[in-house]
């Protein structure tokens, strides 16, 4: 049996502190906790939401060098910047803290210590990779090549940002170092491993079936498919052991006990999620609380906001590292959700193809509420989703101002025309409308338990990580209320029947307060406005939306006869298009100016021979089929004249299967063969690829013929 949780412990993915914010790390990780934590606060829970600044790792010391500047300036301009934009966009974390802590690094190298002393860590000489030229051996990050999985040739050390895949440097194909555009030769160093395959059964039974040393601890049918999906496909193809120390000179030093690892670094993905820990660490110091049971206590609901590319280190290696350690809880579940793109391309920091939050912020002040709903709208939670400036504009005019703003709107004018900004009194037993067009005699009957319903709807949905569906239900509470002020009409119905006037317009006040709680974890500006004109306290996180939902389901109001309204104004306002034509302007705009593309280094000098080795032929696509659970790969056969092949290729994305049989491609035909997902590619179709990443063919003319040598 499990718990009801007592207490819930959210986390935000830290964000690198290498560049600014934007809206996809709105998306991804942090609107989403924090809709999550301020619903759990306004039910009266125990919650604590940590977020900050991930200031180690790779990501930092390449911003430095490349603007020639040091990483602590890099990360306290950013962490600054971080700060302010969370706050002004209503991130409501109970701490922002940042990895450059003291305590963060007490905290981490205590751990470190703790996995070392219990014996945990396989010290082990191996081989990395080393450039001569820098005289540096390189960090994940540092190391560039061809993806193993799909064939995408900028893939990093770490992982393939086309295909998503976690990898090690060593899987690269044609690694080349960042820092001087040398191919990297491998040289030895020690490191300390997290045995990862060791865990591998017990990670397998927590992942699955939730259980944990025999105890059920969560549920798997409520973490979401792709989630488990990447796990299991991490789990299924074997788990490796993992170094949790790097050669870097900038991080956490390995703690100074640990023989050997003098100058030695922490490895990022260890530290940073430990950042979770030293935030809530420092948070307890602050407000002089306990941290421990929100880490520690199985009643506490722990659960990790990120987005996709961070599922493996939350969902597989962090648990590992915590129940290694010994005394803590493991997450309860892991939603990440998938990528934004942005008018029709995948959100680019090089290209500058992003809005910045501190931008949106300048240029668009008061509509911080704006960006909120709509990235709630458009979620990518289950798939990549898509922001158009188009579709800010829609959801703002027909949704906020339209729906939710002239409900409110037509309410409080009302209430102040014809009672003088009190809420009237009524008689119950008189005969009104309901929303649904049906007459209807006590108006808690009718409306507000459709409310009431609508805001359990909300609470579950939110309870599910469902964030679109819970806002369209809050939503669904003002279509309720415009439907029942249109059935009513009372600006018609005072003045034949004002006793049933004023039934209508309590009622309708009634549903105006549960709005003003219903909107605060989506919209909280609009919210604390609307609060005030009715002359409300703020919706502060303090068990608001319990309090509706009892007084509701007991029959009672949520604001009294008698009650004056304070003063009333609009909530939102139209967005013209001169707005929206001058975002997308400087969209494109910026993104001309910018050196659009960046080319990659040329590779060291070959001899005539070299290339004499590469053996390309001319070749027809006869059969092109997608392959089952891969999608960006294509099993072709090709015909090169004098035989038939099996070719494995990477260009689902850019090409249907239907259109390409009978194209004419040029085929590396004497590379050794590779087994992808267990079929053997006998040979690579060569591929031109754009700064997007972009693939194309590189051919000869039509009818040229198979299986001729390209010279
Ligand atoms: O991907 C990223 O942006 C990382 N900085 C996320 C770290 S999450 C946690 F582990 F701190
Ligand atoms: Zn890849």
């Amino acid at each position: 049996m499990m718990e009801t949780p007592k207490r819930y412990m959210i986390t935000s993915a830290l964000t690198y502190a290498n560049g600014p914010l934007h809206i996809g790390h709105l998306a991804g990780a942090n609107l989403t906790a924090d809709i999550y934590a301020r619903t759990l606060r306004n039910l009266g829970k125990d919650v604590l939401y940590v977020g900050g600044s991930d200031e180690h790792g790779a990501a930092i010391t390449i911003k430095a060098l490349k603007e020639g500047t040091t990483p602590q300036a890099i990360i306290d301009k950013y962490h600054k910047m971080f700060d302010e934009s969370f706050r002004k966009i209503g991130i409501s974390f109970d701490i922002y803290h940042r990895t450059s802590e003291k305590i963060h690094h007490e905290t981490s190298q205590g751990f470190f210590r703790t996995l070392y002393q219990k014996g945990e860590f396989l010290e082990k000489e191996s081989e990395q990779y080393y450039d001569e030229e820098a005289k540096a051996f390189l960090a994940d990050r540092y190391i560039k090549g061809t993806c193993p999985k799909c064939g995408y040739e900028a893939a990093y050390g770490d992982q393939c940002e086309q295909c998503g895949s976690t990898l090690s440097p060593t899987e690269l194909i044609n690694p080349v170092s960042t820092l001087t555009g040398n191919q990297p030769v491998l040289r030895k160093t020690t490191h300390w491993f997290l045995p990862l395959d060791k865990y591998e059964p017990w990670l397998k039974k927590w992942i699955n079936e939730g259980i944990l040393d025999g105890e059920k601890v969560h549920d798997p049918k409520k973490w979401k498919n792709h989630v488990l999906g990447q796990c299991n496909s991490w789990l299924d193809s074997g788990l490796q052991a993992r170094a949790m120390t790097r050669d870097l000179d900038w991080g956490v030093d390995v703690p100074s006990e640990v023989k050997g690892a003098e100058g030695k670094k922490l490895y990022v993905w260890l530290d940073a999620p430990i950042g979770y820990i030293s935030a809530s660490k420092q948070w307890a110091i602050d407000n002089n609380k306990d941290w421990e049971p929100y880490w520690k206590s199985k009643d506490t609901s722990l659960i990790h906001f990120i987005g996709k590319d961070n599922i493996v280190f939350h969902a597989l290696i962090f648990p590992a590292i915590l129940k290694a350690e010994g005394t803590y809880i493991l997450p309860k579940n892991v939603p990440a959700n998938q990528f934004l793109n942005l008018e029709g391309n995948k959100i680019s920091t090089s290209r500058n193809w992003a809005i910045w939050l501190h931008e949106y912020l300048e240029d668009l002040p008061g509509k911080e509420d704006v960006l909120r709903y709509y990235l709630t709208r458009i979620m990518p939670e289950q798939k990549d989703s898509e922001f158009t400036w188009k579709g800010y504009q829609d959801a703002n005019d027909n949704e906020l101002v339209n729906n939710l703003g002239n409900f409110i709107n037509r309410v409080l004018v009302l209430t102040k025309k014809y009672y003088a900004g009190k809420i009237p009194d009524f008689d119950p037993n008189l005969t009104i409308i309901s929303s649904e067009g049906e007459e209807v005699t006590t108006f808690q009957d009718s409306e507000l338990l459709m409310v009431f319903d609508k805001l359990q709807e909300m609470v579950e949905f939110i309870e599910r990580f469902e964030f679109r569906a819970a806002l369209k239900a809050m939503m669904e509470i003002s279509t309720i209320g415009n439907q029942f002020l249109q059935f009513n009409a009372p600006w018609k119905l005072q003045k034949t029947d004002p006793d049933a006037t004023a039934v209508v317009m309590n009622t309708a006040a009634q549903i105006v307060v549960a709005l003003s709680v219903a909107m605060e974890p989506f919209i909280p500006f609009a919210s604390a406005k609307l609060r005030k004109m009715l002359n409300l306290p703020p919706v502060a996180g303090k068990g608001e939306l319990a309090k509706v939902l009892d007084s509701l389901s007991e029959g009672q109001l949520l604001i009294e006869p008698g009650h004056q309204l304070g003063d009333v104004g609009y909530l939102f306002e139209r967005i013209p298009d001169e707005l929206i034509e001058a975002q997308r302007e400087k969209l494109q705009a910026t993104t001309a100016t910018e050196p659009a593309i960046s080319y990659a280094p040329v590779k060291p000098t070959i001899q005539f021979d070299d290339f004499t080795k590469l053996d390309i032929r001319t070749a027809t696509i006869l059969t092109a089929k997608k392959m089952k659970k891969a999608k960006k790969l294509l099993v072709l056969t090709v015909d090169l004249g004098f035989e038939q092949r099996t070719i494995v290729s990477g260009i689902a994305e850019f090409y249907q299967p239907e259109e390409i049989i009978g194209r004419q491609v040029l085929v590396l035909c004497n590379l050794a063969p590779r087994k992808l997902r267990g079929v053997e590619s006998q040979g690579m179709i060569l591929m031109a690829e754009n700064a997007e990443g972009a693939l194309s063919f590189v051919a000869p003319e039509d009818g040229w013929g198979n299986g001729f040598s390209v010279a």
